[in-house]
């Protein structure tokens, strides 16, 4: 009876740390992890992937910048867009979601986001979760610059899957050429560069005492925040504030295939996107990891799709969690959305064949929001299908 309380106790505790995902979620009946085989939500992935990973790594991946805030704001934003069934219902095998984007072939609007290191989420790590994306019907993935497994072995973990590389700007343009090259020699055709997070300390992680947090440039070498001086002392990153427009131009010149800029908050930044030879935008807030109390990327999707006017494709993430937010944004103005932490947590929970089952999930979970408002094909996911109350 003690041993059966004791279990219930440490059964319960993944949930209570699983705070950062703002979700009504009661499982605190739970006295044992669920299988792969009982995954019915997004949301069923995250107490299995904390009892596999260790602390920090989870840490990693759920908190974001400040108070959380804006990390909060992402999944609320979701509540205050209404899902308006403007036709009648269709069955879902009449539903059919392809579209190609940049040349790939899609037959979901639905991308894996880069996110950094995942051989500590489970040893397959990239690889592991590139074969999973191709495996759920050949998804796009983008490789994060910060991976654990060099971009060549991870492609060929899956031969025919398709994958780009993310990139974070190098001042250094020669430095900048020689990792165009790796990636582009490597198979990856796109880039993505990532022009947010460009003086914040985003990991809560790492600088907050409650997480055990020390001051990030001195994790490495154990340098504690007292011995660290000028703007670093005071969590001022100053690595990537010089970026400017010049760069990306002289990125467009090494970038053979589609250049994406990810980051964009802003219509006129995404003009400027355009203009600087952008070939698609992906609307982010780095899963609330970039700048607390920034507006959620959700919120401002519609004013930068209006400012994009069809131009270019328009990507977007940050708090997708179901298959309704996936609708609600495409509906706002996205041809596409990247999944982040919701894949971490399938790999880290059930490995390659738990990272294919979340992103299957989140394809069938749209597919059935689609048909429920009469929409067979991705054009049919408009303006008109949802009534937006955000403020
Ligand atoms: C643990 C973690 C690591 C990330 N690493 C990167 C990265 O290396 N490069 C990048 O452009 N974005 C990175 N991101 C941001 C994601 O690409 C994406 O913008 C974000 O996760 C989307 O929000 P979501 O997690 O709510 O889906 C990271 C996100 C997380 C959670």
């Amino acid at each position: 009876m003690a041993l059966a309380r004791m279990a219930g106790l440490m059964a319960g505790s993944p949930i209570a740390a699983a705070v950062a995902q703002i979700d009504p979620k009661p499982l605190s009946e739970h006295r044992r992890v669920l299988s792969l085989a009982e995954m019915q939500t997004a949301f069923d992935f995250e107490p299995v992937f904390f009892g596999n990973v260790l602390l920090p790594v989870y840490d990693y991946t759920a908190h974001g910048d400040g108070s959380e805030f804006t990390l909060r704001r992402n999944r609320q934003a979701f509540d205050w867009v209404d899902i308006v069934p403007v036709r009648a219902a269709i069955p879902p095998s009449q539903v059919d979601l392809s579209s190609e984007l940049l040349g790939v072939k899609m037959k979901f609007p639905i991308i894996v986001a880069p996110t950094a290191a995942m051989v500590p989420l489970h040893p397959e790590g990239e690889t592991g979760m590139f074969k999973a994306s191709a495996a759920a019907s050949n998804t796009l993935m983008m490789l994060s610059v910060n991976t654990s497994t060099p971009h060549a072995q991870v492609i060929a973990g899956a031969p025919g899957g398709t994958l780009w590389a993310q990139f974070y700007p190098l001042e250094n343009l020669t430095n900048t050429q020689r990792s165009m090259d790796t990636f582009q020699n490597a198979g990856c055709n796109g880039i993505i560069v990532t022009i947010d997070q460009q003086s914040s300390f985003y990991e809560r992680t790492q600088q907050d005492r409650n997480f055990g947090g020390r001051v990030a440039p001195g994790r490495a070498t154990g340098t504690t925040a007292a011995a660290l001086t000028g703007a670093a002392r005071y969590r001022i990153n100053g690595g990537r504030v010089w970026y400017t427009w010049q760069y990306i131009d002289a990125v467009r010149k090494m970038v053979k295939g589609p250049l994406v800029l990810k980051g964009i908050l802003d219509p006129e930044d995404a003009r400027l996107a355009i203009e600087h030879g952008a070939d698609a935008i992906i609307v982010s807030n780095h899963g609330g990891r970039s700048m607390d109390y920034g507006p959620s990327s959700l919120e401002v999707l519609p004013e930068i799709a209006a400012a994009v006017n069809g131009r270019i494709p328009i990507l977007f993430d940050s708090g997708i969690r179901r298959g309704t937010d996936i609708f609600k944004a495409l509906a706002l103005g996205a041809n596409g959305v990247c999944l982040g932490r919701t894949t971490r947590w399938g790999l880290g929970a059930f490995g390659i064949a738990g990272a294919q089952r979340l992103i299957e999930m989140l394809q069938q979970e749209l597919v059935q929001v689609a048909a429920a408002c009469g929409c067979a094909k991705l054009p049919d996911i408009n303006k008109t299908t949802v009534k937006t109350n955000l403020v």
